[in-house]
């Protein structure tokens, strides 16, 4: 069916050659067949005989379908079938939610009874020849609803809220000392409320799939960034063994946390396709993507800190809740690390979360410290103009190399080095203190620092490495390409570990026929596969197989405790933190420079300097463009990105790119990303640390306290609007 998720380094006997760069670092290898149109995405997919799907979704938040007629809709040209509930129920399994020991992005059971538990829910699946016929005849279906009252929004007075501690097994909210008195203690204490806006991930690709049986094998050519998860949570929903099950997913057009595992659409294309006999791909437009794909949360915070007279923190309590839907407890946990950044006797945090009638949200971008290092870092900036002191000094003050809530020392710790590079080359010294002072023409300017914090997580790995008698090499994995480079950096590495040029090396992921491999989240994925490429490569050397041989390794705790090699090879989740003693974390420093107009109000960035340590960097250029994706992606959750969720439908009302607004290469000022060397034998063998996250944490926070000081306004609600400083 001319799929080749097979990529081949240097295919067509054309050498890649390194342009400007003697180590190769500045290669693409799969740069070229992802310009010229030949990279096979799994929506590009068209096996022989394929008819299109098109989904139905809820126009009503909760309540029941009181009637659904699909005649209409059946008797309409091209059209093969149209699954319901009336004729799936039953059919498809329940599955977990992925952190509850599933599989799935939610545990919604889809078309498995009239329920309707969110707006956006899908409530038939129409399968036509072509992918117009299946759209038009969507519209044909005849449905009645009895809708009952929802909550749609957090800040609905009946969304009830509920402490994680008292609903997930083994989580215990950080506490250390006595808060209370540590703040009674306190020279100055300053307690604010912020919030953080609904999100979307809006990849460029939109989720599909593509479901083809072969007698009782189903193959599956679909975006995602776990297809481990994806087969056996298929597997699990149809009722079939996995062995059944492949999935195929060579490339993906984006993700930054959706297509996360086993979503709504693929179990229906399944069922559709075995009913019919032939291949289904269903397609989902990019309205509907809001609701397939899970969301970043609205989040509330409450953060209160005491400090002695030169800001000294004595105490500190964070407590945050965030929006999860009624049948999934998805949460964020971020005050981990919000406690963690910087020394404190006294700590007291709360995570809670609050029910609401939409789908389950999921992570996007640095899920936890994109929202709760807003919180705190604001917090920060508010308390530095309290006292009257520096703000990096402040930090400086309280910078601390073990987490002090825990006792833990953290591996390396080379926050403060990030501010200084960063505050020189942004010439943070030559700001004026007192806000709303500096004036260019009819713009209010104002700089605003933070800081950024992320986490090293790492997960388990097969993979093989293979060389064969005529030099060249193959490294296979079930792990995926998402845009950040994979494909380049194993490519590279096993040509410098083996000794063999960059052209003679394949690199093969993407599927499950492959030894098996986990998430691509949480930043884990370079630090996991440089790890795990490594000690292959190490292997084969010594086994002098220079004339050819294979070897497979088992990597992280996969290849020491049998529960963890038994999730890896059932795709379960199983990422975990660097290290048990201590804590392994990539650091950075954001400034800022806005300007805000002195009438209208609007509000551009006019330069942005990161400086980011993340232990070693694998790939200097790959690096560098994560980094520059984060902080501009974090400067667009300043001012740009929200969904608005309508209270009264509880439906999401922006939905395109038209309404939903990213910023566009005009808008984001002159940016500078600077890389701090941080050398980190402790966090693993390759000192690899999670860099793909560390760029958005903390711009937001950056950005509203650069607000602050060109207008004096602290807005501590996003995004920053130019009607929030009317
Ligand atoms: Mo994350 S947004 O799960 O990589």
């Amino acid at each position: 069916m001319g799929s080749k998720p097979h990529m081949s380094v240097g295919a067509n006997g054309e050498p890649i050659s390194p342009p400007g760069s003697a180590d190769g670092s500045s290669i693409r290898v799969d740069g070229r067949c992802k310009v010229s149109g030949t990279a096979e995405f799994p929506g590009d997919v068209r096996p022989p005989g394929v008819c299109y799907g098109a989904l139905a979704t809820s126009a009503i938040a909760r309540g029941r379908m009181v009637g659904i007629d699909p005649s209409v809709a059946e008797a309409s040209p091209g059209v093969l079938l149209v699954l319901t509930h009336l004729n799936v129920e039953g059919e498809i399994a329940h599955v977990d939610h992925l952190m509850a020991g599933g599989w799935a992005n939610s545990s919604h059971r889809p078309l498995s009874s009239p329920d309707i538990h969110y707006a956006g829910q899908i409530v038939a699946l129409v399968v036509a020849e072509t992918a117009e016929q299946a759209r038009d005849a969507v519209h044909l279906l005849e449905i009645t609803y009895e809708p009952s009252s929802h909550v749609g929004r957090m800040d609905d007075p009946n969304a009830k809220s509920e402490r994680l501690a008292a609903l997930r097994p083994g989580y215990r909210d950080r506490r250390s000392g006595d808060a209370e008195a540590g703040f009674v203690r306190s020279t100055v204490v300053i307690e604010q409320r912020y919030s953080t806006p609904v999100q979307h991930q809006h990849p460029l690709e939109l989720p599909s799939t593509t479901c083809v049986w072969s007698g009782d094998h189903l193959t599956v050519f679909e975006p995602t960034r776990f297809v481990g998860a994806l087969k056996h949570g298929l597997a699990a929903q149809l009722g079939i063994v996995p062995e059944r099950v492949r999935v195929v997913s060579p490339f993906i057009g984006g993700h930054f946390g959706s297509k996360m595992a086993l979503s709504q659409h693929t179990a229906l294309a399944a069922v559709a396709a075995r009913r019919i006999g032939r291949a289904v791909q269903a397609g989902v437009s990019r309205a509907d993507a809001t609701t397939f794909a899970n969301h970043r949360t609205e989040t509330s915070h409450t953060v209160k800190l005491g400090a002695d007279r030169r800001g000294l923190l004595l105490a500190m309590a964070h407590s945050a809740t965030a929006a999860t839907s009624r049948f999934d407890t998805f949460a964020m946990e971020g005050t981990d690390v919000s406690t963690a950044l910087y020394a404190c006797p006294n700590v007291r945090a709360e995570e809670r979360v609050a029910r609401v009638d939409r789908n389950t949200p999921g992570p996007m971008r640095a899920p936890p410290e994109t929202t709760y290092l807003f919180a705190l870092e604001s917090a920060m900036d508010e308390l530095a103009h309290e006292l009257a002191v520096d703000p990096i000094e402040l930090r400086r003050l309280n910078d601390t190399q073990v987490d002090t809530v825990a006792g833990r020392p953290f591996t390396t710790r080379p926050l403060m080095r990030c501010f200084d590079e960063g505050a020189s080359a942004f010439g943070w010294n030559a700001r004026s203190v007192v806000p709303g002072e500096a004036r260019s023409g009819e713009w209010l300017i104002g700089h605003g620092c933070a800081a950024a914090a992320l986490p090293t997580k790492i997960g388990s790995a097969s993979i093989r490495v293979t060389r064969s008698p005529d030099g060249t090499v193959l490294v296979e994995t079930a792990h995926h390409e998402i845009g950040n480079g994979l494909y380049t950096i194993l490519a590279l590495t096993a040509s410098d570990r083996l000794g063999v040029p960059v052209d003679r090396v394949s690199v093969h992921l993407g599927d499950t026929t492959l030894p098996p491999s986990g998430i691509s989240g949480g930043s884990s994925t370079t630090a996991t596969l440089i790890n795990a490429l490594a000690q292959a490569c190490r292997q084969l050397n010594e086994s002098r197989a220079g004339e050819g041989g294979s070897v497979e390794i088992m990597f992280g705790d996969a290849a020491t405790s049998a529960k963890a090699r038994e999730d890896l090879e059932r795709g379960h989740i199983g990422l975990a933190s660097s290290s048990a003693e201590a804590l392994a974390w990539a650091f950075g420093a954001h400034f800022i420079e806005v300007g805000v107009h002195v009438a209208t109000a609007e509000i551009r960035v006019r330069r942005h300097v990161g400086a980011f340590a993340a232990g070693r960097i694998v790939n200097p250029v790959l690096a560098r463009s994560q980094l520059l994706g984060g902080m501009i992606w974090g400067q667009s959750s300043a001012l740009f990105e929200e969904t608005v969720v309508d209270k009264s439908s509880g439906s999401y009302v922006n939905r395109d790119f038209g309404e939903y607004l990213v910023p566009t290469a005009a808008d984001v000022g002159d940016m500078t990303v600077i890389i701090v060397p941080d050398q980190d034998p402790e966090v693993n063998a390759e000192g690899v640390k999670g860099l793909g996250e560390i760029g958005i944490a903390g711009v937001n926070a950056a950005v509203a306290n650069a607000v602050f000081n060109a207008t004096g306004r602290r807005i501590r609600n996003l995004p920053i609007r130019l009607d929030a400083l009317l």
